[in-house]
């Protein structure tokens, strides 16, 4: 124990910085069913941000070769392997038709690492930016860190999720240094169309405002829907823009920890600077898989996307037929995000939940189901399910849920 005089001289245990950080909610309900189920509950759970398929086997095989290699036994530049950078820019002109040079490639520990990096590189204390919600939960975090200050930009199932240049204009101050731009995005699944990027990114360029895209779920999308990339939309942007994206979702390789971040050749150069203090080259072999990746072709995620869609609409189905829910359809990504607003103070099983967390808490006690509230989005009076798990488990969980909500008085 400390004594009073050493807490004198060392102050509080945890920076105020740290200890300000809040645990990732996502990531917190998934570990509370994966307990529940190893307890032996039969909780269903829809709080998992990562597809429920194997990674693509010629991916697994490189990293298999890549193990018994020794050039991966040893650091490697902090920036990425050169040929996984090169293959990074080859794969961005092939899905956008944005002509990058490796050198404006840096990779990352994940895509989470990217968003961290990007923030740290771009903001000063003070420097406001802007944050259409709902929100990943990640993105407050990243951008308090640095001493930045999210303006929460509001959106709801009215407009589909989607913030307008109104909106944003009508956030933008003489501090607002970034807009977060997150399309398809999680949690809604809203998909921003061509014509609002491009009228988003437009508005950015003639403001001087820095745009960070997320573009992570690019490749899930579904029906009509179509993701074009920012920088496409707007290639005005290329100097005032950094793309986050990574491996995680569109191969099945959320373990592995590859993302990247592309930017302008001075802001790659100063985030390289800070990621070979913070964890220098990402693991060779993990390298190597990506660049398997990246290099082949896009069959496993139309698969995927195969699957999420038939799931997507089944889910979609199920939860508006609940009545207090409202589910708009998602286009994108694997969520569906419910309004459960109509729900709340409503009894169900001798309580009154009033918010979303209550609620959710209720559902994972009396129905065995594992949802996110939308307090970790930003956005309380909602849900939100995933929708990359089994056909059945889906279709069971969500009529549990039905039968549970379906009590309210
Ligand atoms: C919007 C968004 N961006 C980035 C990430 C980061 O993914 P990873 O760090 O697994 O590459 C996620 C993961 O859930 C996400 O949902």
């Amino acid at each position: 124990m400390a004594t009073p005089d050493a807490e004198h001289r060392t102050g509080a245990r945890v920076s105020a910085r740290i200890g300000g950080i809040s645990e990732s909610a996502t990531l917190a309900v998934d570990t509370k069913a994966k307990a529940l189920r190893a307890a032996g509950r039969p909780v269903i759970g829809f709080g998992a941000g990562e597809p429920d398929f194997p990674t693509p086997q010629p991916v697994v095989d490189a990293a298999i070769a890549a193990c018994s290699d020794p050039r991966n036994h040893r650091y490697s530049p902090a920036a990425g392997l050169p040929e996984l950078r090169e293959a990074i820019a080859a794969k961005t002109r092939r899905d956008s038709g944005v002509v990058v040079q490796p050198g404006q490639v840096l990779v990352t520990n994940g895509g989470k690492q990217a968003v961290y990096q990007a923030f740290q590189t771009l903001l000063d204390p003070g420097d406001e930016v802007l944050l259409p919600a709902p929100y990943w939960t990640t993105y407050p975090e990243a951008i308090t860190l640095p001493g930045g200050v999210p303006v929460v930009v509001p959106a709801d199932e009215s407009t589909g999720y989607l913030v307008s240049v109104d909106q944003l204009e009508a956030a933008r101050t003489p501090r607002t240094k970034v807009l977060l731009f997150n399309s398809p995005s999680n949690p809604t699944g809203a998909v921003y169309p061509p014509e609002q990027v491009e009228a988003i990114g437009r508005w950015a360029v003639e403001h001087g405002i820095w745009v960070i895209t997320d573009e992570i779920y690019e490749h899930l999308v579904y029906g009509d829907a179509r993701h074009v990339s920012m920088l496409t939309a707007v290639p005005e942007l290329a100097d005032t823009c950094v793309v986050l994206n990574g491996v995680a979702k569109t191969y099945a390789m959320t373990g592995w920890r590859v993302g990247w971040m592309i930017g302008p050749a001075d802001v790659i150069k100063a985030a390289t600077n800070l990621q070979s203090h913070l964890s220098s080259n990402v693991a060779n072999v993990s390298q190597r898989a990506a660049l398997e990746a990246v290099s082949g072709p896009l069959d496993a995620v139309h698969e995927m996307r195969a699957a999420f869609d038939r799931r997507r609409r089944k889910m979609v189905e199920l939860l508006s037929a609940i009545p207090g829910v409202s589910c708009p359809v998602p286009q994108g990504a694997f969520y569906a995000y419910p309004s459960v607003k109509e729900l709340l103070g409503k009894e169900i099983r001798g309580a009154r939940p009033r918010t979303s967390v209550e609620l959710a808490a209720l559902a994972l006690e009396h129905a065995e189901v594992a949802v996110v509230p939308g307090e970790a989005f930003g956005t309380p009076g909602y849900f939100r399910l995933s929708y990359a798990l089994g056909d059945e488990d889906l279709v069971t969980g969500v009529t549990r849920l039905a039968e549970l909500l379906g009590e309210a008085r």
